[in-house]
């Protein structure tokens, strides 16, 4: 059976090890593609000399060509800018509106059946204008952002625990800026919820707000630290395994950025929300029931991203 194809819109940081994860994990082939000559080429004949070291089996190649995406099986984008120091997600809106219209169209045109995982900032508003621009059905394009503030999220409570990451599980919802909602109610360290927690004395009311902070600014805090792009191995390892999800039909549950139909009450737009990813695309909304609070939370950051939806469609009048 002819391997999975994979198709990388972007190849700079995140698209880069994006593809060197697809092959180390044999996704599928991979196919780099970018506007800047050379840098899909270069990293794809790279990580492709890496293949007897690391010993994977796939093809990669490097395009300036979106004939070379043609029946790609997932596609994730990457195109775009990233952040500078100083600088907030929404700032990259115009430049990247632009980019993704491009990119939705070479999509559209190349790719049409592929399930389409979005990681360009600011995402929500992102992926609602590459699923508008590409005319994909919106179960087949979701933006990746849920998985990486809940894995951060998760970073830090099995620090604060002292306990395998790999027993803690953690939803953050809404959209992927400042306003996001990391939930306590249903996060947990093997099935035993935060608030259990704080009542057994693991950690503190205190302790656990500075962590949700931390959560919220956990993007920020890497570019601080780097100075000169975004985070990327923590990017693109969630949007593998979003990946991974479809192309194995595994059924996961995981917050993404999913198109709305009235669940949570949002109707037409994009935000983080707990979903079921398979062989369909994003399968299913889990609409778990959030209490008055967690509620206007939610409806802060859905408001924020509603401000991001309307911002493109004063730049582009073919969204409105
Ligand atoms: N089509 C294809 N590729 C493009 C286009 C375009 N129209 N415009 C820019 N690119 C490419 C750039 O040439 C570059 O190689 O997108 C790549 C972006 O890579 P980086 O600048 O390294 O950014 P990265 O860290 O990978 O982040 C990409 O993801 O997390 C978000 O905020 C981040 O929006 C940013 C995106």
């Amino acid at each position: 059976m002819a391997r999975p194809r994979i198709a990388l819109i972007g190849a700079g940081q995140i698209g880069g090890t994006l593809a060197h994860l697809a092959a180390l994990k044999e996704l599928g082939d991979v196919v780099l593609f970018d506007i800047a000559e050379g840098t899909p080429e270069g990293k794809a004949l790279d990580i492709a000399e890496s293949g007897p070291s690391a010993r994977f089996d796939a093809h990669l190649k490097g395009t300036q060509d979106y004939a070379d995406i043609a029946g790609a099986d997932v596609c994730i984008v990457t195109a775009g800018v990233p952040r500078k120091p100083g600088m907030s997600r929404d700032d990259l809106l115009g430049i990247n509106l632009k980019v993704m219209k491009s990119v939705g169209e070479g999509i559209a045109a190349n790719a049409p059946d592929a399930f389409v995982i979005c990681i360009t900032n600011p995402l929500d508003a992102m992926v609602w204008a590459l699923q508008k621009f590409s005319g994909l059905p919106a179960n087949k394009v979701c933006g990746m952002a849920g998985v990486l503030d809940s894995a951060r999220f998760r970073h830090f409570l099995s620090l604060e625990f002292g306990v395998s990451m790999r027993d803690v599980s953690a939803f953050v919802l809404g959209g992927h800026g400042d306003t996001m909602v990391p939930s306590v109610r249903y996060s947990t360290v093997a099935g035993i919820p935060l608030p259990d927690l704080i009542e057994m004395g693991w950690t503190t009311q205190d302790r656990l707000d500075a962590i949700l902070q931390r959560t919220r600014d956990g993007g920020a805090e890497i570019v601080g630290l780097l100075k000169t792009g975004s985070a990327f191995y923590a990017p693109a390892t969630a949007a593998i395994e979003m990946a991974e999800a479809y192309l194995k039909d595994q059924k996961r549950v995981l917050p993404c950025a999913a198109h709305c139909a009235g669940e949570f009450g949002v109707k037409g737009m994009y935000v983080g929300v707990p979903s079921v990813i398979g062989e369909g695309g994003i399968e299913r909304i889990v609409e778990i029931r959030l209490n008055k609070e967690e509620q206007a939370m939610f409806d802060k950051s859905v408001d924020a991203v509603k401000g991001l939806v309307d911002a493109c469609k004063g730049i582009d009048g073919s969204l409105a």
